[in-house]
């Protein structure tokens, strides 16, 4: 089985649970025909996420950069993701001044508001069909919504914003024509977006991008509009599924959705446990050794595709005691699900907040909702990045 295939959902954990009892490290052969190791082992995907010698390789590593005209790719794919030191210290620096914690506490307000106003909308669908699909009436607009609303993204532009996000979302797995055509309409509407900013400048993360300083340095044309792309790209999806895993693995176990509802302050620490337990990003960006590299006592020759399963290794036995039970009380927590090294996931404290909020909101309001369908029947995209669903149907019970 595939675990980046379109799987019914439990078998790409199944799938990727028999790969790791034959070793923490494996030769795959990737969606995009890219032969490459992958770690499923917790410490040795911890330690190769650490290792400066695995490096990302800049702006070429994206989606159909070949074939795409420069000037585009270099819109879109100057951001810190793919960067390696020292230009990521330098974007991670300039871009931590902007995206500070005071930026993510004050949308608290903000995300109670949406998420009230969208659990609405989902009364109104189970009261008029009976059923409701979690994740494109919940899961997808919370980070939607938060992301158009932190860079400033007026409400008439974000229709289409949406439409263009979605296939860079499926990067290289996705038609070049359909990537190609997004990429641009994104591309020029956040530079006219930037322009607007800078004319007249607002209270909004995209404002503090633009005017954050660091000495003489400052982020360019191409480094602004290529973290506009990134905040969709790592904020969307992954939100996304830290939701409607989150919510799925709630229904599927009532025992555990009793125990956090008996006490809101355990909500946190669940859902740290709902990261672990169903992550919502498959991999990291794929890294490649910038020369021989022993990993589990086997030498990766230089100039080799790494990837890290977060899957496996946030349910590797030997990190975790009952690896594949949910235990929202868990105490042996520290999952590799946000990334670990100096890629750590920037996003982590708003992600945490919108899954918290998210979570804590839905449960609260439909105390009685159950699955529309029998769980093995559901199932997850193709993807090599995103653990995602592509549907979550419930009912009222
Ligand atoms: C549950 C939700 C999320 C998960 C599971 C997640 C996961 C990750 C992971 C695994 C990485 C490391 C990638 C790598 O090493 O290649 C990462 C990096 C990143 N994430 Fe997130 N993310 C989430 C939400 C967000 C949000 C909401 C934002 C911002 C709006 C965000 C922005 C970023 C950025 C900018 C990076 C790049 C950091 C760097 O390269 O230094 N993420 N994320």
């Amino acid at each position: 089985m595939d675990p980046f295939a379109a799987v019914p959902d439990g078998a790409r954990h199944d799938a990727l649970a028999e790969l790791a009892r034959t070793g923490p490290l494996h030769h795959l052969v990737l969606p995009t025909s890219v032969p490459a190791w992958v770690i499923t082992g917790y410490a040795e995907a911890r330690a190769a996420l650490a290792d400066p010698r695995l490096v990302k390789g800049g702006p070429d590593n994206a989606p159909f950069v070949a074939e795409l005209e420069p000037e585009t790719s270099a819109g879109l794919n100057h951001h810190m993701l793919t960067a390696d030191p020292p230009t990521h210290t330098r974007l991670r620096r300039l871009v931590s001044m902007a995206f500070t914690r005071r930026q993510v506490e004050r949308l608290t307000p903000k995300i109670e508001t949406l998420t009230a106003s969208l659990l609405d909308d989902v009364a109104k669908e189970l009261a008029e069909t009976g059923e409701a699909d979690l994740l494109a009436s919940y899961a997808y607009p919370v980070p939607m919504t938060v992301i158009c609303d932190l860079l400033g993204i007026p409400p008439e532009a974000r229709t289409d914003v949406r439409t263009w996000v979605a296939p860079l979302l499926k990067g290289g797995v996705d038609t070049f024509d359909a990537y190609a055509t997004a990429a641009r309409r994104m591309l020029a509407f956040t530079r006219d977006l930037v322009e607007e900013k800078r004319r007249t400048p607002a209270d909004d993360l995209l404002t503090a991008l633009i005017e954050a300083r660091d000495g003489e340095d400052r982020l360019t044309e191409d480094e602004l509009t290529s973290m506009v792309q990134l905040l969709f790209v790592a904020g969307t999806d992954t939100t996304v599924s830290l939701v409607s895993n989150g919510a799925l693995a709630l229904l599927t176990h009532p025992d555990q959705l009793a125990y956090v509802r008996a006490d809101p302050a355990r909500w946190p620490a669940a859902v740290e446990e709902l990261l672990r337990f169903d992550s919502p990003a498959q991999v990291p960006i794929p890294v490649t050794t910038a020369e021989p590299v022993e990993i589990a006592g086997t030498t990766v020759p230089a100039e080799t595709v790494v990837i890290v399963s977060l899957l496996a290794a946030n349910r590797d036995p030997a990190r975790f005691t009952k690896p594949d039970e949910l235990d929202l009380s868990r105490a042996d927590g520290a999952h590799l699900a946000f990334g670990h090294g100096i890629h750590h996931c920037v996003g982590a404290p708003l992600a945490r907040l919108e899954g918290r909020i998210a979570l804590q909101a839905l449960t609260e309001r439909f105390p009685d909702l159950v699955l529309a369908r029998e769980p093995g029947s559901l199932e997850r995209e193709p993807s090599l990045l995103f653990n995602k669903l592509r549907a979550l149907p419930v009912r009222l019970r």
